[in-house]
């Protein structure tokens, strides 16, 4: 559904009183290949800095690639004129780790979910009753009460408002769900209840998610692929439980050896 070729993402560093000397390049996202199946959940991890976020930003067309192929569906979006990309931008929908820094503050739930289905289907505006039946199904299909429409982001507690964020990145029915560090900020007992909800959906809705995560133990358990990232590259990729059980690459290793274990 999504391949990545060599795909290479490179800010300039820039110096000089105004900045117009390049000094350097920071290669964030250095020759990425990569294939994701519809349906599939791919773990992207690595430490801070590596370029997980760049690699996300740069598949949404956020931040253009410095080289390399993305390929949806067999369209090749690195080649779009930038008026194209923008139509194709409802098909990429994020979850980000704070999601009260994603919701609008002054918008209720409503009025979120609301602008996020009509942007798909823009003639529901036209229809109150049909527009109101779809918000009702996306909030129980997010665990959420269809009663509290009405209220504000900050009535929510933070698992509340993470499953609000991933209601209104379903709404346009994108083909691929970004989700980065989606519960790194949630109490342990509320990040399995998200990580429940994200595979319920993948079961019913065919979904298809890039999950970003430091938190290996996170990644094993919803991923189905996993692969490592290291300064700009991918060291290591594979099925989950092979890249667990058999890590292959020394850095892999030591992410794993950084898991905390319970002695006995
Ligand atoms: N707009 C930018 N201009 C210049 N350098 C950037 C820019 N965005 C990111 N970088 C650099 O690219 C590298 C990768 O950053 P990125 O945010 O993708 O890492 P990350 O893996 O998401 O880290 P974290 O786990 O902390 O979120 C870093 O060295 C960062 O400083
Ligand atoms: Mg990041």
């Amino acid at each position: 559904m999504l391949e990545l070729k060599d795909v290479k993402t490179h800010f300039p560093v820039k110096k000089g009183l105004i900045f117009t000397k390049q000094v350097d390049t920071v290669k964030a996202v250095n020759g990425i290949t990569l294939s994701i199946k519809q349906g599939e959940i791919l773990g992207l991890v690595g430490e801070s800095g590596c370029g997980k976020s760049t690699l996300s930003r740069t598949i949404m067309q956020l931040i253009p690639s410095t080289e390399g192929d993305i390929t949806l569906e067999g369209l090749n979006l690195t080649k779009l004129p930038r008026s194209e990309v923008r139509k194709h931008r409802l098909d990429f929908q994020m979850i980000f780790q704070d999601p009260y820094a994603s919701l609008n503050p002054r918008m209720t739930i409503f009025s979120t979910l609301a602008e996020a289905l009509t942007q798909r289907h823009p003639n529901l505006k036209k229809n109150k009753s049909k527009l109101t039946e779809a918000v009702v199904a996306l909030m129980e299909r997010c665990g959420l009460n269809p009663s509290f429409m009405q209220k504000y982001p900050h009535e929510f507690s933070g698992g509340q408002r993470q499953r609000i964020a991933i209601a209104r990145a379903l709404a346009p029915e994108p083909k691929l769900i970004i989700a980065d560090e989606p519960v790194s900020a949630l109490d342990v007992s509320i990040q399995s209840q998200i990580l429940n909800l994200l595979l319920d959906l993948r079961r019913d809705l065919n979904l298809t998610m890039i999950f970003i995560s430091h938190d290996l133990s996170v990644v094993r358990y919803l991923a189905d692929n996993i692969a490592v990232m290291y300064k700009g590259e991918i060291v290591e990729y594979g099925d989950s439980e092979r890249v667990f059980n058999e890590p292959e690459h020394s850095y892999t290793k030591r992410l794993l050896d950084a898991i905390p274990h319970l002695e006995s």
